[in-house]
């Protein structure tokens, strides 16, 4: 069985996935259930169908598309990955998991191939945060980490319910109906550009992950007094951005302090109310990111967050309250899929680096009901999340053979 990518066509698909977006080229933003989102989705369901998948959707949207085995009733193998884009990306994240999934279950095809499992490509609704404050929506339903009476509360900024904005979007049926059955995958496995310097820098071509680091993440909302910039002197001041400026240096802190470089706090949001020159903010909305492949560690930075709110607040007389929206646990992969991402790698003398993934995927979740890997590709400088965002054709076809041949060691 010789498996051969067609590194052209799938370059030019992930260039043409990329022009269906919301941002000037090469910027890449495609929020999910936006129509752009929805165009996206229709272009790739047409190239699944193309290849004689057998295609459903459930109803948040995660698009499953799959080749069927010669033991159907057996649990499928999974691949796959996301195909949203924060605002101003680039057009790699997630796409490359997706279309070198899809491009990995043609290449098995031509290969004469015939797998006993099902293979099934995977397409998870809202990886990105953006749009409903969440990460990962669909496959924390998939695999019963969110409720969907959880689900049923969250809301996008336009205070548009989840419910009604994926009914909009034309997504139909229960969201009891999203988790899916224990048993349902024998494995899963999910190609991704590394989102990190370490590949290229060591000019190493392939990263196998062993755990996935646990996101946190917090929205702060703090209120003091506004007034007149001139009018209010300085003992009078109840300045809710001053209280937020020293929180954030807080946050900072306690991961710079926690005793390990695997420690990563991000405050990336700050809305500023009523943010006017010559007026004293009011209020002012955070959202924090802490992460740590140490779930006890991360943790302890959470408590450390919340002691420097206390004392703050406290000291500037300020109302300081946080909601917790998740607090994830890390993951390790499991051994039988990066067995057979390793045997790949060396039947073909591919060096490969063993790697913590500091990013957080659709596989954190997935490892929670299937035995799951990751496979990293190397990206230029390590930038992600930006429009510069880049990987060679001939990483993203050699991490595509290397899936592919992980998908038949695991689907025999
Ligand atoms: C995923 O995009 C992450 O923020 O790790
Ligand atoms: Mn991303
Ligand atoms: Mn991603």
């Amino acid at each position: 069985m010789k498996i051969e990518v067609d590194q052209p066509r799938l370059a030019s698909e992930i260039e043409a996935l990329g022009s269906i977006s919301d941002a000037e080229a090469p910027a890449v933003t495609r929020i999910v259930f936006s129509p752009t989102d929805l165009k996206a989705r229709a272009w790739l369901k047409a190239r699944c169908e193309d290849a004689g998948l057998a295609v459903r959707q459930d109803p948040i949207g995660n698009t499953f598309a799959r080749w069927i085995g010669s033991d159907p009733a057996a649990p499928a193998v999974g691949t796959g990955s996301h195909i949203d884009a924060i605002p101003n990306a680039g057009k790699y994240d997630g796409v490359v998991g997706v279309l070198g999934g899809l491009e990995a279950i043609r290449a098995l095809q031509r290969s004469g191939f015939s797998p006993t499992h099902s293979i099934e490509l995977l397409v998870f609704t809202a990886e990105e945060p953006t749009r409903f404050g969440i990460g990962c929506l669909g496959s924390r339903m998939l695999s019963g980490t969110l409720s969907p009476e959880a689900a049923r509360k969250l809301k996008d900024c336009a205070e548009a319910s989840l419910d009604d904005v994926r009914k909009r979007a034309g997504m139909r049926g229960d969201l009891e109906a999203v988790a899916l059955p224990t048993n349902y995958y024998k494995a899963f496995v999910e190609l991704h550009i590394e989102q990190g310097p370490l590949l290229e820098s060591q000019r190493i071509p392939l990263g196998v992950v062993a755990s996935i680091a646990a996101p946190a993440s917090l929205r702060i909302s703090i209120e003091g007094a506004g007034g007149h910039a001139g009018g209010v002197l300085m003992p009078d001041r109840r300045d809710s951005l001053c209280a937020a400026a020293e929180l954030i240096l807080a946050i900072e802190d306690a991961a710079r302090t926690s005793g390990a470089v695997d420690t990563v706090a991000t405050v990336g949001i700050c809305e500023v109310f009523p943010g006017a020159v010559n007026s004293i903010p009011s209020r002012v909305r955070l959202s924090a990111d802490v992460r740590d492949t140490d779930l006890k560690r991360r943790d302890e930075v959470m408590r450390q967050i919340e002691r420097a709110s206390q004392s703050i607040s406290a000291k500037r007389q300020i109302s300081i309250q946080s909601e917790l929206v998740n607090a994830d646990a890390p993951a390790d992969c499991a051994s039988e899929v990066v067995d057979a991402i390793s045997a790949s790698c060396q039947k073909h003398n591919l060096t490969f680096l063993p790697m913590v993934s500091r990013a957080y995927h659709d596989s954190l979740f997935m490892s929670r009901i299937a035995p799951t890997g990751m496979l990293f590709i190397p990206c230029h400088s390590g930038y992600s999340h930006r429009p510069d965002e880049y990987a060679s054709p001939e990483d993203i076809a050699r991490g595509t053979l290397v899936l592919a041949e992980t998908l038949a060691a695991l689907s025999r």
